[in-house]
């Protein structure tokens, strides 16, 4: 049934069309021409140098991830008062899993995130729903007592300025770094990720945020038990680390110790509750990948060039455009990849993207632009449904209720990430991303694989009351913008 043409080699074009930050179409095409001879060099000296490393080294991490027998688990949080229906599948809740993650901590915590706010108070919110927010501060803070050493990488500029949570634990000995991506890239630093004793790994959407518990839809992964992948995600955590000093500049090239030879060609193979499991981290931008490190675009591409049957997405923004200078500019490589997938292989592919009071609705012009597509006669498939959080009566809490989570899964492949897809996410924002495959051909696993998993989660979603068709957005009132709804 399904066509099977040859498939172009995976993703070593578009990503020079990000790079430019040029306006002018001369210059334009001669610097992507510079870029793409650089990345062609660039890549050919990795590719030698990656293929004496192995015959030559022998690389103690081949060693010790033989002996990781890591722990997988998807993890997530759902808005209160967002009920799904009996039997609908869910990850481990989001507190859950952090709590536990503090509950195994026994020498040192590593934290990334775009900005902290773990208490009601940092945002004059008398709500009930702040408490795990709380719970988690107070748990961090004993920690620091019993000695534990903490390290916490986060923005400038930010986006909280009241919050005490980071004084708090600073005063308790906790080392903090304010890494100033303004002026490094013009962007922020939007990772979020933990590193808990460098075994155990929590990578997702939330942010440090009492929202992100109880009042925001996130997605991510628990891996524990996993000091071959916490290692290499300490690598980036360091990238971040060693840049927060005053009048920092980002290193060309990094030194070889932020290096890294698990990637998108290599991918780390270890067991994951005993089945083994290829898996990676991406990183952006582009200046934040190391030698060896995938840059989190191509590992995009790759993903959506991989499937052969299927491609969804579930991401709070999408535009093939930039979102952050006016007016925007566009900036196709998704979008291209999505079209192309489905276009070219009829690889089916579902849209399931947020709406909440603060989109930006030119991103459904883009959208419809996507779904027009359709058409049984020629078997394309883009289906593009968004997700509405009912704000309820929780209108007292500011920047909540919505579906924040990053996440795509195909039929070969499952992807978290924590950046939003639109240009600057990828060319200024720092970001990371877990790509991971299992193959499974014990039947009695195979519907619990990751992919299988993050699937049924998806269908979960895009099968809810809270996903809509486009044609009936007008009238939701938990999407409505400023300038009202402009009919398609
Ligand atoms: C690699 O190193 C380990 C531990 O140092 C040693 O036991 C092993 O024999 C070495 N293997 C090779 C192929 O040199
Ligand atoms: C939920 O699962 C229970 C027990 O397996 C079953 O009895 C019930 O019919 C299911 N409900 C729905 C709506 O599928
Ligand atoms: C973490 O530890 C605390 C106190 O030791 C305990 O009350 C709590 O149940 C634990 N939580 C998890 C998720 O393990
Ligand atoms: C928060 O609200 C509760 C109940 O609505 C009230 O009892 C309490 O005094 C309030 N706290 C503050 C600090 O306003
Ligand atoms: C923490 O370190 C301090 C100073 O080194 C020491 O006095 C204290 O006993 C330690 N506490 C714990 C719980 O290990
Ligand atoms: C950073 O740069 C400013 C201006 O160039 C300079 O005055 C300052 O001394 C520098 N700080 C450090 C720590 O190098
Ligand atoms: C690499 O080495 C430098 C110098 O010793 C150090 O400052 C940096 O933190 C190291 N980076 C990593 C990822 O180990
Ligand atoms: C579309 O798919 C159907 C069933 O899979 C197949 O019979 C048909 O030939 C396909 N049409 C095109 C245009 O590929
Ligand atoms: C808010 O709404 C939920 C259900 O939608 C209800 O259970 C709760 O009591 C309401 N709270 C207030 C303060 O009205
Ligand atoms: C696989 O899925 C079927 C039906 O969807 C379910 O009955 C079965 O328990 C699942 N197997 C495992 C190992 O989860
Ligand atoms: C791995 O095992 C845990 C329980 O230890 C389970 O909750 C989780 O779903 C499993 N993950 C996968 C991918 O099967």
């Amino acid at each position: 049934m399904k066509k099977t043409p040859v498939k172009p080699p995976t993703s070593n074009g578009p990503f020079c069309l990000i790079l430019h930050p040029n306006d002018q179409k001369g210059t334009q095409v001669v610097f992507r021409l510079i870029v793409v001879a650089w990345l062609f060099l660039v890549l050919m000296i990795s590719l030698m140098k990656f293929s004496t490393a192995i015959t030559v080294k022998n690389d103690s991490t081949v060693l010790n991830n033989l002996q990781d027998l890591c722990n997988f688990q998807l993890v997530e949080s759902l808005p209160q008062d967002m009920p799904y229906g009996p039997n609908s599948s869910a990850a481990k809740p989001l507190y859950q899993a952090w709590m536990e993650l503090l509950n195994m901590t026994h020498e040192s915590i590593h934290v990334v995130s775009y900005y902290w706010t773990l208490t009601g108070k940092d945002l004059d919110v008398n709500d009930t729903s702040s408490q795990q927010g709380e719970e988690i501060l107070k748990k961090l803070e004993s920690l620091l007592s019993e000695n534990i050493s903490m390290f916490i990488a986060t923005s400038v500029p930010s986006k909280v300025y009241h919050s005490t949570d980071l004084k708090v634990l600073e005063g308790k000995g906790a080392h903090v770094k304010w890494v100033n991506f303004g002026h490094l890239t013009h962007g922020v630093l939007h990772t979020k990720f933990w590193i808990v004793d460098r075994k155990h790994i929590f990578l997702g959407s939330p942010n440090v945020d009492w929202r992100a518990l109880t009042q925001v839809k996130e997605i991510g992964v628990l891996i524990s038990n996993c000091g071959s992948l916490a290692n290499d995600l300490w690598k980036t955590f360091q990238t971040y680390w060693d840049l927060g000093v005053p009048n920092a500049t980002i290193p060309f090239p990094w030194p070889s110790n932020y290096s890294t030879n698990i990637n998108r060609r290599k991918p780390l193979e270890v067991q994951f509750n005993g089945t083994t499991t290829k898996a990676y981290f991406s990183a952006s931008p582009f200046s934040f990948c190391p030698e060896g490190r995938t840059f989190d675009l191509v590992a995009v591409l790759d993903v959506i060039n991989d499937a052969e049957e299927f491609v969804y997405v579930s991401m709070m923004e999408y535009f093939p455009t930039s979102h952050f200078r006016h007016p925007p500019r566009y900036w196709p490589p998704i979008d291209n990849a999505l079209r192309r997938a489905a276009v070219s292989y009829n690889v089916h592919v579902r849209l399931l993207i947020s709406c909440w009071i603060h989109t930006v609705p030119s991103m459904f012009h883009y959208l419809k632009s996507l779904s027009v597509l359709t058409n049984p006669h020629t078997n394309v498939t883009i289906d593009v449904k968004i997700f509405i959080v009912p704000v309820g009566n929780h209108t007292n809490i500011p920047f909540a209720r919505l579906n924040h989570g990053k996440y795509m899964v195909t039929d070969k492949t499952a992807y978290v990430g924590t950046s939003n897809w639109a240009e600057e996410y990828f060319s200024s924002t720092a970001g990371v991303g877990l790509v991971a495959q299992q193959s499974s051909v014990d039947p009695a696993k195979r519907n619990t694989t990751i992919q299988q998993q993050l699937r049924s989660l998806f269908e979960r979603d895009w099968n809810s009351k809270y996903s809509v068709n486009m044609e009936d957005l007008p009238g939701q009132k938990d999407c409505v913008w400023k300038d009202g709804f402009q009919s398609l």
